[in-house]
């Protein structure tokens, strides 16, 4: 297992472009398997996750080479039902699957994703959709067995049950309709930039979709899709890190292809911390000039403040001078950066699911463990302010989501390096 040695009170300075979409591009994966055909997806990003996602098309039975930012995934007419515990338990993306090979091939076994170190993440709204499509599905032995008699059937959907939205489940959903016969309408769809990517994508592939980015979706089933080329938007979070990266070290650092409209709530909260934010059209700088405000963030679906960036915004209020809150309404436990971030001297209490942080001067350097992918990037952005030495230990969690993360970080002007634990 290797882990991260970083020297603190670094100062970032200069340009950083981010990658292609993990939360995108893993559903697109998975869709690519609707069509026998040949899809080529772009701007591709190098992560653990992805190799997953890659291992798991193979096992299916795709062809699937990824080769600098480009993936070629060939699924052919030989693809099996099958996705096994083994993978799907290392990426919970992993049950996107479900959706297309049940419209593909009429059936699906693909194992339960079990427990996640953010919490409590049930499967169950994507099972109520599929089934209202007329899939008849049953859980035995910790797998999902899915089948269906003859084609699916559209229908009307709503994909909620006291929880908000769901953008694997609405993924799901919508990865089944497209081949279903007849027409079906999701209500409480999720809105989330990546269900838009991945509904272009089956766009292009043939599929029939409008009001996608909207709470209601409709879809119009077809007989065959088509395989296609497609790019990936970029990632979302990825940017949204390096501008809290960026704030918390007085950085001044631009920020290039990405979509600074995908981050108009995490925009405004650094703002109103007194961070200077300029916006460009695939491009923001971020600069802190002055002295941080506190402040309070509550995350919730979009457009609202990104559940995955809540540890990176707590890392900056750590170091706020005053009270700041933040309250989880996605996931109501993720907050296990909590006692890593009070390893390193920063004063946090949970009350439920909020969060009250006390901002302290000054963090010190000291050794914390990553526990989860978004967490870590929170005590990588704590570990590059902290007076000197942090070893983050466990990053495989970062590998899963950062692209070349330390050749980033170094390019900005910080120390950081990898060694084996
Ligand atoms: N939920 C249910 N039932 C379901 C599905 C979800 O109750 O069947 C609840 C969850 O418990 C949670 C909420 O709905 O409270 C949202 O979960 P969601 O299904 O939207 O999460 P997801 O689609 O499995 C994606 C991202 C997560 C991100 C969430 C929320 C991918 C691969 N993952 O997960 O990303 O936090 O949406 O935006 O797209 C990450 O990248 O670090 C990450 C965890």
């Amino acid at each position: 297992m290797d882990k991260l040695i970083i020297r603190g009170r670094a100062r970032l300075k200069g340009e950083v472009d981010i990658s292609g979409s993990k939360n995108a591009v893993l559903p697109i994966m998975a869709a690519a398997l609707l069509s026998e055909e040949e899809s080529v997806i772009e701007n591709v990003p190098n992560l653990w996750d992805v190799q997953t996602m890659v291992k798991l098309l193979r096992s299916l039975g795709a062809k699937a080479i990824l080769e600098s930012g480009v993936l070629k995934i060939k699924p052919g007419n030989h693809l099996k039902p099958f996705a096994p515990y083994k993978l799907v338990k290392t990426m919970r993306a992993s049950v996107c699957v479900l959706g297309p090979l049940l419209a593909r091939l009429g059936e699906a076994e693909v194992s339960l994703p079990g427990g996640c170190a953010i919490g409590p993440r049930p499967i169950d709204l994507h099972l109520k959709g599929l089934e209202a499509l007329s899939a008849e599905i049953q859980i035995d032995h910790g797998y999902v067995h899915a089948k269906v008699t003859s084609r699916l059937r559209g229908t009307d959907i709503y994909l909620g049950g006291g929880y908000g939205s769901s953008v694997l489940a609405t993924g799901n959903v919508m990865m089944a309709a497209v081949l279903a016969q007849g027409r079906t309408v999701v209500e409480n769809a999720a809105c989330e930039p990546e269900v838009v990517d991945l509904a272009n994508f089956l766009k292009k592939m043939g599929a029939k979709i409008q009001g996608e980015g909207s709470p209601r979706i409709e879809i119009e089933g077809v007989k065959k899709l088509r395989g296609v080329s497609y790019r990936v938007i970029p990632d979302r979070i990825e940017a949204g890190t390096y501008m809290f990266a960026s704030a918390i070290t007085q950085g001044d650092v631009l920020i290039r292809k990405m979509e600074p409209g995908h981050l108009n709530a995490v925009i405004d909260k650094l703002q109103q911390a007194g961070v200077r934010i300029e916006k460009y059209k695939n491009a923001v700088r971020v600069k802190r000039i002055g002295k941080l405000r506190a402040s309070d963030v509550t995350t919730l679906a979009y457009p609202a403040f990104p559940t995955d960036l809540q540890a990176q915004a707590m890392a900056l209020m750590t170091i706020t001078p005053g009270i700041s809150i933040i309250t989880e309404k996605i996931y109501p436990n993720r907050f296990m950066h909590v006692p890593e971030l009070g390893r390193m001297g920063a004063k946090i209490f949970l009350e439920g699911p909020s969060a009250i942080v006390h901002g302290v001067r000054k963090l010190s350097g000291a050794p914390v463990m990553a526990s989860d992918l978004r967490a870590s990037a929170a005590l990588v952005l704590a570990a590059l302010v902290a007076e000197g030495e942090t070893e983050v230990q466990r990053i495989y969690h970062l590998d899963r989501g950062y692209e070349d993360l330390e050749k980033k970080l170094t390019a900005l002007g910080a120390t950081i390096r990898r060694e084996k634990e």
